[in-house]
């Protein structure tokens, strides 16, 4: 399955003070890190592990699990991606980090690229790409293009809050990748919101409200 919706009490519970109106600055950036800690979780499940053998606390042989080593990328998506930053790194901190900013075009209205720095080999790693919210799907959708063209084959999308049409957008270009989220909303409104959504996303983590 492409969509996972992280139906886990914890993550329903802090997204639901997340939609409280009137939350502040603080708050808000606290949760969504801690979703973010909570969806990666959910979005690592299926990293490969490999048997070692190792000498436990009798002294004797015993036999472990440890991950292959599979190296890991987080992508945010500049300026809220960001948000998610900590939170994710909390259980993967050797991740290397690429930084993705897009602009819409005001002709095309397309999301045109204006930062984009990857970092090396980014074709061996698994690439997480975080972004709080799923609109349309436009920036993920040039994120995903730009981390495929740049080699990547193995992809996949953490956002707190998805809309059916970003959701639909995204896996019609991108067959191939999963994306991990803690809902999956009604819809998007005539100014490209999410409904119910959190509002705009960036300037409550940041503050420019
Ligand atoms: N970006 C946001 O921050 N919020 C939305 O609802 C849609 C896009």
């Amino acid at each position: 399955m492409s969509l996972h919706v992280i139906e886990h009490p914890l993550v329903q519970h802090k997204l639901a003070l997340l939609r409280e109106y009137g939350i502040s600055t603080k708050s808000f950036r606290e949760l969504v890190s801690e979703i973010g800690t909570l969806l990666t979780y959910e979005a690592t499940k299926d990293m490969p592990l490999q048997e070692h053998s190792i000498k436990g606390w009798q002294g004797n042989d015993i036999k472990v699990f440890k991950l292959q080593g599979k190296k890991i990328t987080v992508v945010p998506i500049l300026r809220a991606g960001l948000g998610m930053m900590d939170g994710v790194m909390e259980l993967i901190p050797s991740a290397k980090v690429s930084v993705v900013g897009l602009q819409r075009n005001e002709e095309t209205l397309e999301p045109v690229p204006y930062f984009e720095k990857l970092v090396g080999k980014i074709e061996q790693r698994l690439s997480l790409v975080i972004d709080p919210m799923l609109a349309t799907g436009g920036s993920m959708i040039a994120t995903i293009d730009m981390l495929k063209k740049a080699g990547c084959t193995h992809i996949k999308a953490i956002v707190l809050v998805a809309a059916p049409e970003g959701v639909k957008a995204t896996l019609d270009a991108h067959p191939d990748i999963e994306i991990y989220t803690a809902a999956l909303d009604n819809h998007l409104d005539e100014h490209g919101y999410i409904v119910p959504g959190l509002g705009d996303a960036g300037d409550k983590i940041f503050g420019t409200v």
